[in-house]
């Protein structure tokens, strides 16, 4: 374990060193969850303005039996469900206990990169659905997807939460084209996407009145002061979001509110920053159907079914490995 916290501490360093040197900086939104950002996240969820929550939630309350009819299974052929990015697994319990109501005969198995996070979620389903059979794994999704390869039963893959949203275009064309890879044919994905909409709805979800998405940005910078000796003053910086309807593409920045200069030991450096200068930390791409498609291009996957929350805010999309 003690090498892998190594490479792991050797990656931040890295990334932090070449994000704040660069002409325009930037850090990734991948650094976000430390024990700190996940509490805060879990915060964002439960915001009013974070309407992504309610709208998948809803999908996964109303629709749980169209989802499980449109995965195509026969009650009793044995399948395994396997959710990348488990979180706490709030959605997820709703097709989970549609799935035992209707006597299907599947495998739960939930991969997150946080052994505490599947504790978690293995002892909370364990009252909730105690005949469920799961098989928590813990590691980077590719390396379990790997493992998962020596089964042959057929794979239905859960990436939801609109988690696709946080990389570019390009890395979300190659993650899926790696995801593909994986799958045998027939084996299907469910994508949870938030959708392209309106300025005034997508803006407050990442930019609340009460300051929970400020504290989630900025917590970026606490972790590099503890973690790797950096001497930000985090009263010195703040939270600044933008959203475009034309490109559907919400970026966040930590903003600098004065001319200043941050020293972070263990990299040995020391970084310059302009008033008003910013650091880009996340993009949330919103999808539609055309976005979607190209973003597919080369996958080898196809969308044969939609889900829809009431309002149109967002889809969860069935993908078929062709
Ligand atoms: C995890 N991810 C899908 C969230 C999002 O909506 O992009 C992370 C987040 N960032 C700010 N608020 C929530």
């Amino acid at each position: 374990m003690k090498s892998s916290i190594f490479t792991q501490d050797t990656a931040f360093k890295k990334h932090v060193a070449e994000g704040l040197s660069a002409k325009s900086k930037f850090l990734s939104s991948r650094y976000f969850y430390d024990k700190k950002g996940d509490a805060i996240f879990q915060q964002i969820m439960a915001m009013p303005e974070y309407y992504l929550t309610n709208s998948e939630m809803e999908i996964f309350t109303e629709q749980a039996t169209d989802i499980i009819s449109a995965f195509g299974m026969k009650k009793d052929q044995p399948f395994e469900l396997i959710e990348l990015g488990a979180g706490d697994g709030t959605k997820t319990v709703k097709l989970l206990t549609a799935l035992e109501n209707q006597n299907y005969t599947f495998e739960y198995l939930p991969v997150d990169i946080s052994e505490n996070a599947l504790t978690q979620l293995k002892d909370a389903l364990s009252i909730q659905l105690p005949e469920l059979r799961i098989n928590p794994k813990q590691g980077e999704y590719f390396k379990i997807l790997q493992e998962l390869l020596t089964s042959d039963k057929p794979k239905i893959i859960l990436f939801i939460g609109s988690n696709l949203g946080n990389m570019s275009d390009e890395i979300a064309n190659t993650f899926l084209q790696s995801l593909s890879s994986y799958l045998k044919k027939q084996d299907k994905i469910l994508l949870g996407l938030d959708l392209i909409k309106s300025a005034d709805i997508v803006l407050p979800a990442y930019n609340d009145p009460t300051g929970i998405t400020r504290d989630f940005n900025l917590n970026l910078l606490t972790r590099i002061n503890r973690e790797l000796g950096g001497n930000f003053n985090i009263q010195h910086f703040s939270h600044q979001a933008e959203y475009s309807e034309e490109t559907g593409i919400t970026k966040s920045f930590i903003k600098s509110n004065i001319a200043q200069k941050v020293t972070i030991t263990s990299i040995n450096k020391t970084f310059d920053f302009d008033k008003n200068e910013l650091i880009h930390t996340e993009i949330s791409r919103k999808y539609n159907d055309s976005i979607l498609n190209m973003v597919l291009g080369g996958t080898n996957l196809s969308v044969i079914q939609k889900f829809t929350d009431q309002k149109g805010y967002f889809t969860d999309f069935l993908l078929k490995k062709n």
